[in-house]
């Protein structure tokens, strides 16, 4: 075993302190581990085989491990992967989830999730649409939707006064139709999902109103208090409290999608000062939160590790959506991308587990397999590591500057607003539902005490 031999080369000249069992020490190095992590990625995926459904992981619970917006992040942890690697092996796979999992009106909102459907939930699909189009990921077939109208249907469809009703003094809340469990909180990662597509579709197609709202939604962000001075931003707050009793716990993707957004802001702006100071203060507060010893940590859940499934896919969005804002916020890249590449060494030291002797673990400061295995696992290593070579790719594509993929501005306009009181989800739905539970946070409460003074 290739392993064993690495280790004992290790052990004879004491070279490497940690495993050697993958390598980032070149841009070959980079391609060839990121191929065989990617590759054990796939294997928790089974959508393209006979009698399942594309596009999904095992799940939701208790069917299996995965909720479905996680399958939708994967799909653009993949698209990054080729357009930085160039290998296109699961290219075929990834456009027929993305197109299986649209949904009748083609906004990201298929009815076999309904249940536990919540704006970040269709957030995260509409994420990952429009990277294919900045990315210039090979277009749908011309009788399918389109990656750009995709992601402006999910925008357009959360921009509507159905969702944006005025508890609060406006914002999204965290799910769609108002039978779901959650329907009553406002949170930070449904408007998070919102502000960075609104950044992004006025950066691509230069319309002003998608910036508009974007900046409105920083606005509320601040105003609500779910962002405060010091950039920390918190989880959320319930419609019935006015949003003024705020779950303080505060999680890597939070500050990731706001701080993607803003870089692209930044940019859209042509660098304005006020952007560049929000960009900047946030970029800040993350990595001195998120990146002790420069190392990526879940702060909320990692010590004791309480980390959901869902928490633990959280560190491959940080250093994705990091990356990418050193592209359209170069003034960015001398503070992030040192801390992404140490972050990363500690990332692939974990990769020793299991079977294979390679599968990759979750707690990267302690430079050692943890004994825990999953798709957010891998799908966090491999982001880490091919956004290694974020410095040699082209920066995202504008409708002017290389993109090819048709908009629609009616896009999401026949779209279900779900307002009308419909059969109440089942038991098994309502406890299963979303991206975090409230069941979740009621119960972190006693885990994470410390973040919820000042309640
Ligand atoms: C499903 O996709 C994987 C790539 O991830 C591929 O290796 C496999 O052959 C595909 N299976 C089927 C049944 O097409
Ligand atoms: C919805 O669920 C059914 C039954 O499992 C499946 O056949 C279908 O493909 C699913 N649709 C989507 C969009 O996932
Ligand atoms: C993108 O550019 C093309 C050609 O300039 C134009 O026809 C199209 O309307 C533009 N699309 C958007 C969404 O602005
Ligand atoms: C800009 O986008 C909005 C909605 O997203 C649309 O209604 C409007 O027509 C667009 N403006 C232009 C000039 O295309
Ligand atoms: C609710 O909170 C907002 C600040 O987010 C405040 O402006 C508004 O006055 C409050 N409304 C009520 C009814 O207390
Ligand atoms: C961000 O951190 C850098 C280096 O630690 C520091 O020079 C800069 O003043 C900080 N900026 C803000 C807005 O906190
Ligand atoms: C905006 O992004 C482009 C890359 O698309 C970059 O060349 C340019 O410097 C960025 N603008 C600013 C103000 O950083």
């Amino acid at each position: 075993m290739v392993f064993l031999v690495e280790l004992a080369t290790a052990a004879l000249f004491g070279a490497r302190a940690v495993n050697a069992v993958y390598s980032i020490a070149t841009t070959a190095d980079i391609k060839t581990t990121a191929a065989n992590i990617a590759w054990d990625l796939m294997q928790y995926y089974h959508g393209n085989e006979s009698g399942q459904t594309p596009g999904i992981l095992p799940g939701p619970p208790p069917a299996g491990d995965y909720y479905w917006w996680e399958a939708g992040a994967m799909w653009g942890t993949l698209i990054d992967y080729w357009k930085l690697t160039g290998d296109a092996s699961y290219n075929d796979v990834i456009m027929q989830a993305m197109l299986w999992q649209v949904g009748p009106n083609k906004d990201y909102m298929p009815p076999n999730v309904t249940a536990s459907l919540g704006n970040d939930d269709q957030g995260f699909w509409g994420m990952s649409a429009m990277l294919a189009a900045e990315n210039g990921f090979p277009n749908p077939p011309s009788d399918q939707a389109q990656w750009l109208a995709l992601a402006q249907a999910v925008f357009h469809t959360q921009a509507g006064a159905d969702r944006h009703d005025t508890t609060c003094n406006g914002g999204l809340r965290w799910q769609i139709p108002l039978s779901n469990n959650g329907y009553n909180y406002k949170n930070s990662i449904a408007n998070g999902c919102f502000f960075n597509l609104g950044a992004r579709l006025a950066r691509y197609t230069g319309n002003q109103t998608y910036a508009d709202w974007a900046e409105k939604t920083w606005d509320w962000m601040r105003a609500v208090g779910f962002m405060d001075d010091d950039y920390n931003i918190y989880d959320g707050a319930h419609v019935e409290h006015n949003c003024t009793d705020i779950n303080r716990a505060q999680f890597s993707y939070n500050n990731a999608v706001f701080l993607q957004g803003a870089a692209f802001m930044y940019n859209y702006t042509d660098g304005s000062e006020i952007w560049k100071q929000r960009l900047v203060g946030l970029t800040n507060a993350t990595i001195r939160l998120f990146f002790p010893d420069n190392i990526a940590y879940e702060i909320a859940c990692e010590e004791h590790m309480t980390c959901t499934t869902d928490m633990l896919s959280f560190k491959g969005y940080l250093h994705r959506w990091l990356a990418q804002s050193t592209q359209v916020a170069p003034i960015l890249a001398d503070t992030i991308l040192p801390v992404l590449k140490t972050s990363t060494e500690a990332a692939v030291s974990t990769c020793t587990g299991e079977a294979n002797g390679r599968t990759c673990g979750f707690k990267w400061s302690t430079k050692a397999y943890d004994g825990s295995h999953g798709a957010g696992q891998q799908m966090n290593v491999l982001a880490a590591v091919s956004t290694l070579l974020i410095g040699q790719a082209a920066p995202p594509y504008t409708n002017s500057t290389g993109g090819t993929s048709q908009g629609d501005y009616n896009a999401g306009t026949n779209s279900d607003t779900f307002q009308e009181k419909s059969d109440p989800p089942t038991t098994g739905d309502k406890a299963g539902a979303g991206i975090l539970t409230v069941l979740i946070l009621v119960s972190a409460i006693g885990t994470f005490g410390w973040m919820s003074i000042g309640d």
